[in-house]
């Protein structure tokens, strides 16, 4: 393989793109860029520091830490300011407030900078929102992952069930759809397919058939 890969992963929520990321990056040895991690992180930061409603100082906070991602045998760690965040990030708190964090455009020119440095040593596979229309449009792959509405929910569903969190099916799907509506509508880099990418619809396949989907997909681009 080529040296200096870029693999760039987005799509609507519960499509899979975590899970078929972080199981490219481990087949291939390459990094696994958790781009949701990083807007998580600040959130749970802006949380911490009860600024969480105001952007200005979120923004402030923004330039004024160290964010880092390390990814260890197929998990990513998070540290800001060389504290470890990586549990903290997944909280119901940080989930109910990720969203509004994440549309303040100058809290995205913060991270899209560190997103781009990082992917200047390649052998990446990054994933999220904008990573292939904004992070790196010169992906040498890029990858739109999508699945029926009904199938990301049931997924969606799966999860809360394991979690024992009673919230009805239907309701899943209605904060899906509703998510899906605001992800694609909102001003701030909105979930949009680049041009370029190759739309790939999962539903009804495991993660064992994404993995060799996308890895049949990776070989024939790269020997083109
Ligand atoms: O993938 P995730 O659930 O960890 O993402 C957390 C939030 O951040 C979600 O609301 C989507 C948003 N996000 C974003 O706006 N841009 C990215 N590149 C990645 C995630």
């Amino acid at each position: 393989m080529p040296k200096k890969i870029i693999i760039a992963i987005d799509g609507p929520a519960g499509s899979g793109k975590s899970t078929a990321a972080k199981n490219l990056a481990k087949k291939l040895g390459f990094v696994y860029l958790d781009t949701g991690a990083m807007y998580r992180a600040i959130t749970f930061l802006a949380l911490r520091n009860g600024i969480v409603d105001n952007p200005i100082a979120v923004i402030e906070l923004t330039k004024n830490i160290v964010l880092k991602l390390k990814f260890e045998n197929g998990l990513t760690r998070v540290f800001v300011n060389d504290e470890e965040v990586t549990e903290q990030i997944r909280s119901a708190e940080v989930n109910s407030k990720v969203s509004e964090i994440s549309a303040i455009a100058q809290v995205r020119q913060e991270m899209v900078k560190i997103q781009k440095e990082q992917g200047k040593n390649g052998n990446i596979v990054a994933e999220g929102r904008d990573v292939t229309t904004v992070v790196f449009p010169e992906a040498d792959i890029k990858i739109f992952l999508t699945a029926s509405l009904d199938e990301r929910a049931h997924r969606r569903f799966k999860e809360f069930q394991a979690l024992n969190t009673n919230i009805t099916f239907e309701e899943v799907k209605a904060n899906l759809e509703k998510r899906d509506r605001i992800d694609s509508g909102r001003e701030v880099s909105p979930l949009k397919k680049a041009d370029d990418a190759i739309v790939f619809d999962n539903t009804g396949l495991t993660p064992e058939q994404d993995l060799e989907f996308l890895l049949e997909k990776i070989k024939e681009v790269l020997n083109k």
